[in-house]
């Protein structure tokens, strides 16, 4: 299979890049930070074998899905700060928007930021219908990055045997009253962002 090429997105703050082999030591403190993993599946720190085969698990996820979860760099220092990008493996309740900073980055709106580009990316250059998030009830950093992001909350659905909350958002909506064109969120202006393509 010929290796996809992930694209790059910025935003006024931001990168959202390909993980790479040298994001393990960011990735790994995040992962092992308690506060972080939280509201995540296990709700224990991981190890950093359990963060390098998650990473290679996103990278797996863009080369046969076409889409995943980008590294998100801090632009004016280069800093890796966290994880904003799509989960959808086979058998997923839907096309998932996620985010995950690392804690020293919380609180200045760049999961909002980053998630705000990502899901821009994935009604207009993807063409979703739909885009959903997956969120632990009690998760309430991550439920206001949700709806500031204009995803409502759909109901609840049982995840890997755990009673998650279910926001989404469909492009109907998202073009008609999120980001109207010529309005200030407008996520039309992405000419400049190709799909992913194979590359040799
Ligand atoms: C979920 C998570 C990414 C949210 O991080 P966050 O920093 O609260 O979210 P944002 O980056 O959007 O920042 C919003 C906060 O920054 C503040 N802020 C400061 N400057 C801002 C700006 N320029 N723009 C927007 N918000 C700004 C906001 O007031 C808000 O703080 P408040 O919630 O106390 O009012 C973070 O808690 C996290 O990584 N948690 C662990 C992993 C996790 O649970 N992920 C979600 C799985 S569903």
């Amino acid at each position: 299979m010929d290796a996809l090429e992930i694209p790059t997105l910025e935003t006024e703050r931001l990168r959202l890049r390909s993980f790479r082999k040298s994001d393990i030591e960011d990735y790994a403190a995040l992962n092992a930070d308690p506060e972080v993993v939280r509201y995540l599946s296990g709700s224990e720190p991981w190890d950093r074998g359990r963060s390098w085969r998650h990473m290679a698990f996103l990278m797996g996820h863009w080369q046969l899905g076409g889409t995943g979860m980008w590294a998100v760099e801090h632009r004016e220092t280069g800093t890796f700060i966290g994880a904003v990008g799509f989960a959808a493996p086979e058998g997923w309740p839907g096309f998932e928007l996620a985010w995950t900073l690392a804690r020293r980055w919380w609180g200045y709106g760049y999961a909002t930021e980053g998630a705000r580009k990502a899901l821009a990316y994935a009604f207009n250059a993807l063409e979703k219908e739909r885009v959903i998030s997956l969120i632990h009830p009690e998760n309430r950093p991550s439920i206001r990055v949700a709806e500031r992001i204009g995803e409502t909350l759909a109901g609840r659905i049982n995840h890997l045997g755990r009673e998650m909350l279910c926001y989404g958002l469909d492009r109907e909506i998202y073009l008609t009253e999120v980001a109207p064109v010529g309005g200030l969120n407008s996520g039309r202006r992405m000419s400049e962002i190709a799909i992913p393509r194979r590359v040799r």
